[in-house]
């Protein structure tokens, strides 16, 4: 496909004779179209050629060849230089691309890299909450986009599947197992539990007592001990199934804590070669106070591993496993510091440097519901099956009562309900903090899931009433502003995927397809689409047909599916 932005610049770098590389990435969309679809900021070279941005642009002006069928026309705006895209090219470019019915082309940008991404990660025998929710929705738009683009992902859910809390559980349904019955309500059955041992080992040491042993015999491979610890496992697993079937999440890899922990040992004799693992209250640490942060704890002083200890441990064997150039980590952003701890650590394991380089930790905001912050203390945790199912239910009662005789109800309400709080937890800035309020997430006019889909819905029926649609479409009928708007946001589409791997930020994809959605209905409002002129006809439905796929495309990419009719 015809790349603008680096003809631009490769103008621009023959008019200057200087190197193009740099200049790509120079090179800008401009927030308001009047200003062109692309400019050129010249002071970006007023250091390097010691002249004014103005005398820049005007020496560019003068010097520079430009095709006329890429780019119509370039002024000079105070410093800037503005460049004009051919219509007619642009226009042409989107209709090849959606020619045949193919569906956009993918690219191979990310071809021969490897990508793995840690996320969703709940707890065993623990409520899988809303912070899990979040990380489960932005690692698979992460993964959905990474794959999309050429890169070779894995999935990794590193299951909280580890610590002295099993030794607790264990001793807990040994006391009392048979009151329970786990199977039937296993996560809500090992949390009462839980609890209950938890307030009997305060009261009674020798119970205590009891737990730690048992956590060391489930160290050990006591079979008692691991059998019980394997149920725990597979029945919390059976529960977070039924969350991963409603929304999504693919998993290359369920190996949790419990897997890596044997693989600590070498840890420890790495970080001690280091010469930086030292002694402090009879616990390890390694010191970071020169980078301004607290001690990175490895071994507690009762002799067990970390959490840190085992994400060290797990990075080593990621980089042997997957050799990955990119690990990316999406949790809440409690856990910042703990990365920055684990990453610096991990520079003294002796790895090669692309494995440390490689690391980063993606956090996002929390989740507060309109009364505050949920604490699984305080019970204000909100399941999340039900909410889950509470959104599809709202949204069934929107669809009866906007359209009472639509077939397949049950359905276009799980992708509209579920679909909602998807593009919830992706439509701000990751970072920001979210509170979740149903009325306006399932707004059908807002900028939400519902309203994508409802867009998308609507190119559909357009396409099937206007019938059988010609394969030639006539480009002079694109070139109007309204059309060209629509074109220029899918020409963008690969982009803004790219945009999105480089700061790991789903909601540009979210707010990408907002845009296409709303420039889709300004198209709409003004102009008819089914109308007597065959050709005028041809070209909108082209219109509608490539505005409807780009959107399906990327939502779902986001993990959000699209109804055929709502
Ligand atoms: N299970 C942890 C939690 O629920 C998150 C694990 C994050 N991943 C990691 N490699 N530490 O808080």
């Amino acid at each position: 496909m015809l790349d603008f932005k680096k003809e631009i610049s490769k103008s621009i770098a023959n008019a200057l004779k200087l190197n193009n590389a740099d200049l790509y990435s120079f090179v800008e969309v401009p927030k308001d179209s009047t200003n062109g679809d692309y400019a050129f900021p010249c002071f970006k070279l007023a250091k390097e050629l010691k002249k004014s941005p103005m005398i820049i642009a005007n020496e560019i002006m003068e010097k520079i060849q430009l095709d006329n069928e890429i780019i119509e026309k370039v002024e000079v705006v105070s410093g800037y230089l503005n460049f004009f895209i051919n219509k007619l090219t642009l226009a042409k470019i989107i209709v090849d691309e959606f020619s045949e019915n193919k569906e956009i082309e993918k690219c191979d940008i990310g071809k021969g890299k490897n990508i793995v991404i840690d996320y969703s990660h709940p707890n065993i025998a623990k409520p899988f909450h809303i912070g899990h929710l979040r990380s489960t929705v932005i690692g698979q738009a992460l993964y959905n986009i990474y794959k999309y683009l050429g890169y070779n992902v894995k999935g990794l859910n590193y299951l909280g599947d580890y610590g002295t809390q099993f030794g607790k559980m264990i001793e807990g349904y040994k006391l009392w197992g048979k009151e329970y019955d786990i199977e039937k309500d296993p996560i809500n059955q090992m949390m009462d539990i839980y609890v209950r041992i938890n307030n009997l080992c305060k009261e009674d040491e020798s119970v205590l007592e009891n737990c730690r042993n048992n956590f060391k015999k489930l160290e050990d491979r006591d079979p008692y001990c691991v059998e019980l610890w394997e149920k725990f496992r597979e029945l919390s697993l059976k529960e977070f199934h039924k969350i991963y079937d409603i929304i999504g999440g693919k998993f290359d890899s369920w190996d949790g804590e419990a897997y890596i922990a044997p693989k600590v040992p070498e840890i420890m004799d790495l970080l001690e070669k280091s010469g930086e693992l030292k002694e402090s209250e009879g616990a390890k640490i390694i010191d970071l106070e020169e980078k301004n942060m607290p001690p990175c704890m490895i071994e507690k002083s009762n002799g067990s591993s970390t959490y840190a200890a085992r994400d060290l441990a797990a990075i080593l064997y990621r980089a042997r496993t997957y050799d990955y150039d990119k690990a990316l980590y999406i949790t809440s952003y409690e856990q910042v510091l703990h990365f920055k701890q684990v990453f610096e650590t991990a520079k003294l394991l002796g790895m090669q440097e692309k494995y440390v380089n490689g690391l980063e930790h993606v956090p996002f905001g929390m989740v507060l519901l309109p009364t505050g912050k949920m604490s699984t203390r305080e019970g204000t945790v909100v399941k999340l099956e039900d909410l889950l199912n509470e959104s599809i239910q709202r949204a069934k009662k929107v669809i009866e009562e906007k359209n009472p005789d639509l077939e397949n109800k049950e359905e276009v309400a799980r992708k509209v309900g579920v679909g909602a709080v998807i593009f919830n937890d992706l439509a701000n800035n990751r970072i920001k903090d979210e509170i979740f309020d149903w009325d306006s997430i399932l707004n059908f006019q807002g900028e939400t899931g519902p309203y994508i889909q409802y867009t998308y819905v609507r190119t559909k029926s357009i396409i099937e009433k206007a019938g059988e649609n010609s394969k030639n479409i006539d480009l002079e009928f694109l070139l109007d502003e309204d059309s060209q708007n629509i074109l220029k946001l899918i020409y963008n589409f690969k982009n803004i995927l790219i945009q999105v791997t480089e700061k790991n930020e789903p909601s540009i994809l979210s707010r990408y397809l907002i845009d296409v959605a709303k420039a889709y209905s300004v198209f709409y409002n003004s102009n008819k689409v089914i109308v007597e002129d065959e050709k005028v006809k041809n070209a909108r439905v082209f219109l509608t047909y490539a505005t409807g796929e780009i959107l399906k495309i990327g939502a779902n990419l986001l993990g959000i599916q699209m109804p055929d009719k709502m």
